[in-house]
């Protein structure tokens, strides 16, 4: 390959480049377009980033453009290289119209089972794979700690073990080729992406070294362990250095520590801004030297930046970058589509697309909708709705798909005005499947509502936020909008129980809105979100899911997280006070864990502990419990939180059925990064005795 050919291979330009004028026009494809980034560039990847496209809907629409750019891109090529086509099928191929769009990360980590989140995403790679893309930009295994940052919907959790295991399940779920050809999974934003100083996406993160290793990367390294074929990088900056040009992350911790061998690509424009956002080149040669010696092996190239591949192949003659490091980069790229099966099959069966996603596994949507929402309050047992009712449903987000369906559903910011996307509304949902005799009026208009109100048996009114993506989802006060509160008052005031769902990406600072009877997390819950709301309401469904994050109580709490360190000023909304806790989440039995044992009671660092926990359905209805298994140590030389989550599991318990379920852990889990202030690595797990508890069960064992 010439350096031309090879440099071609680390690009991968947004779609929108080829349409149009070539740029950012729309319409359709234009030869001379397509010529300048297939032919002239050899480009080696072409993405649509939040589902951009020539005005393709259809999956099948979607398998033609996809053929159509690889016919070009190997008919106009030298070498016939095909091109890897990747999108942003975060929830479902939530790109294309009429498939089905699963619940956001947020919502599936609060159903504390990985395991239906690899089968959402097995679900996302055939619909994916039917389209002719095979390179999915999913995971996220960033955290959610800071509920002002706009991405926080994205994530599965602010615990750095159910993140991780959430997205190595997912990672699992897209390259499992059993149903066909494997979509390669990007574990994103390596690292720290999600703890942004001030809350706003991309401001840079501190974070002391001990933090980064100990919390921040094992949810990275979980995903990265399950096979992720690529990893993405960190659009911000992490303790002064911008993770695109960080060597110590791309480099020393991905590659030599974890021995990641596949594709790390940046971020959209990502190595541009290596020279216009944080200066840290003085021109774009020395941008792309800065990331590629990192360890970045491909550019995401927006369509508006036409000198991304003179100025790397000038790097290159110039010796900024080496022909051994580019011609590693290169081969990676081209060892992904060898992977990826790309060089024998480049094309999609575009007659079989639709019969694939439209529509496909709207069963498994209902149900991760419905295991993944949290009933936080449930006063004199308001919930399930009696039949024979007659029930008034209200609130701006009753009759919204866009608002249940969040950002990146069509488009990057949610659904685009005038798009329909076929699925059911919560209104809609309790009105089609209300038990009989039981009567539902949707009426939108809030001062009709409350006057309706008074003559109805309950009311549930759905508040929550307007989707959004990355920067414009940012909510520097993330608390339900005063009018809705408002709202909410004003029904409590009629006397009538009320029942508040809450359809949002992260938890909303309830106010006015926390005093109801009912109060149902919903999260963004896709397009089958109203039938799942309506199975918990109606009890047709026992609610399961239990919070994957805190849930604060009043603004200014942000970042609030479950694993604060220990502090000394002790007054009242010192530590951790929230709302909810981390792991709340109440259900329409009960359930008792009443021993906890563990196999030894003395173990050392490189042990597995096994643990087993007695559950019990002391209730009379069926039901999943989450059961969570954390450990406290007593003492310990530098910080640790009282308590961190290390196993857990979900099992399915009968009325009055009790189980005892296996678990178990590495005794690794516990490690800390020791030392002063610095905290100089490795890890180490301290000798010592730890508390080990499930619910009010406790059992005790030693390190050393
Ligand atoms: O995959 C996304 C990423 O998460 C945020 N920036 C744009 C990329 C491509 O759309």
């Amino acid at each position: 390959m010439t350096v031309d050919e090879k440099v071609g291979q680390l690009e991968q330009i947004a779609v929108d480049r080829m349409l149009g004028d070539c740029n950012w026009s729309g319409g359709d494809f234009t030869e001379a377009c397509m010529k300048q980034v297939l032919a002239d560039e050899a480009t080696g990847s072409v993405l649509s980033g939040g589902g951009m496209g020539p005005r393709t809907n259809t999956p099948r629409d979607w398998a033609i453009m996809i053929n159509t750019v690889q016919k070009y891109a190997i008919g106009h090529s030298r070498l016939h290289v095909p091109i890897v086509y990747g999108v942003d099928a975060v929830h479902g191929h939530n790109n294309v119209l009429g498939a089905t769009i699963f619940p956001q990360q947020i919502g599936l980590g609060s159903a504390w089972d990985p395991t239906l989140a690899g089968r959402t995403a097995e679900s996302t790679q055939r619909a994916v794979a039917a389209t002719g893309a095979v390179w999915d930009f999913a995971p996220v295994a960033d955290l959610a700690r800071d509920q002002r940052w706009g991405r926080y919907y994205e994530t599965f959790s602010e615990d750095p073990l159910l993140a991780g295991a959430n997205a190595a399940s997912v990672v699992r779920g897209l390259q499992n080729a059993a149903s066909g050809r494997k979509v390669a999974a990007t574990v994103k934003h390596f690292a720290g992406y999600s703890e942004p100083s001030n809350g706003h996406d991309r401001v840079p993160a501190d974070l002391s070294p001990r933090y980064l290793r100990d919390t921040i990367l094992p949810s990275y390294k979980a995903a990265v362990d399950a096979g992720a074929l690529t990893v993405m990088v960190n659009s911000g900056a992490v303790n002064g250095v911008p993770a695109h040009a960080s060597h110590y992350l791309l480099t020393d911790v991905l590659r030599n520590q974890w021995h990641f061998k596949g594709v790390v690509i940046s971020d959209w424009n990502d190595v541009l801004n290596l020279k216009n956002a944080y200066h840290v080149a003085a021109d774009y040669p020395g941008a792309i030297a800065a990331a590629v010696n990192a360890g970045v092996d491909m550019a995401m190239v927006p369509p508006d930046d036409r000198s991304f591949h003179a100025s790397a192949v000038d790097a290159v003659k110039r010796g900024l970058i080496s022909k051994k490091r580019l011609d590693e980069a290169v081969g990676r790229v081209l060892s992904l589509k060898f992977t990826l099966g790309l060089f024998e099959h480049p094309y999609v069966d575009e007659s079989k697309a639709d019969a694939v996603v439209l529509g496909a596994d709207s069963d498994l949507a209902r149900k991760a909708a419905t295991e993944s929402m949290v009933l936080l309050r449930n006063d004199n047992g308001v919930l399930p709705l009696a039949p024979g009712k007659h029930i008034v449903v209200t609130g701006p987000s009753a009759d919204s798909m866009p608002n249940q369906t969040g950002g990146w559903t069509i488009g990057w910011q949610g659904i685009p005005d005038g798009v329909t996307v076929p699925g059911t509304t919560i209104a809609q949902g309790l009105k089609a499947g209300a038990p009989a005799g039981t009567t539902v009026a949707y009426v939108p208009d809030g001062a009709a509502a409350v006057d309706q109100a008074k003559s109805a048996d309950a009311v549930v009114v759905v508040v929550g936020e307007k989707p959004g993506a990355e920067g414009p989802a940012d909510a520097p006060r993330p608390e339900v909008p005063a009018d809705q509160q408002s709202l909410v008052a004003s029904l409590q005031a009629t006397g009538k129980p009320v029942i508040v769902v809450v359809v949002a990406g992260r938890p909303l600072v309830l106010g006015a809105a926390g005093n109801t009877a009912g109060l149902l997390a919903a999260w963004l819950p896709g397009t089958e979100g109203g039938n799942a709301v309506a199975d918990i309401l109606y009890g047709r469904a026992n609610p399961s899911g239990r919070l994957s994050v805190s849930w604060p109580k009043d603004l200014g709490n942000e970042p609030e997280y479950y694993q604060q360190l220990p502090g000394t000023n002790g007054g009242q909304d010192s530590g951790y006070s929230p709302a909810f806790a981390f792991g709340a989440g109440l259900s329409y039995t009960s359930y008792r864990m009443s021993t906890v044992t563990v196999n030894r009671p003395r173990v050392r660092a490189g042990d597995t502990l096994g643990v087993d926990v007695t559950v019990a359905n002391t209730g009379s209805r069926a039901g999943d419990l989450v059961v969570p298994v954390y450990v406290s140590q007593p003492t310990s030389p530098v910080l640790v939180p009282a308590k961190r989550l290390v196993a857990f599991t979900r099992v399915a318990l009968g009325a009055g059925q009790i189980r005892t379920v296996h678990l178990t852990f590495p005794v690794s889990r516990l490690g800390v990064t020791p030392g002063d202030i610095d905290g100089s690595g490795p890890a180490r797990v301290e000798a010592g005795s730890y508390v080990l508890s499930a619910g009010d069960a406790t059992a005790t064992f030693t390190v050393g």
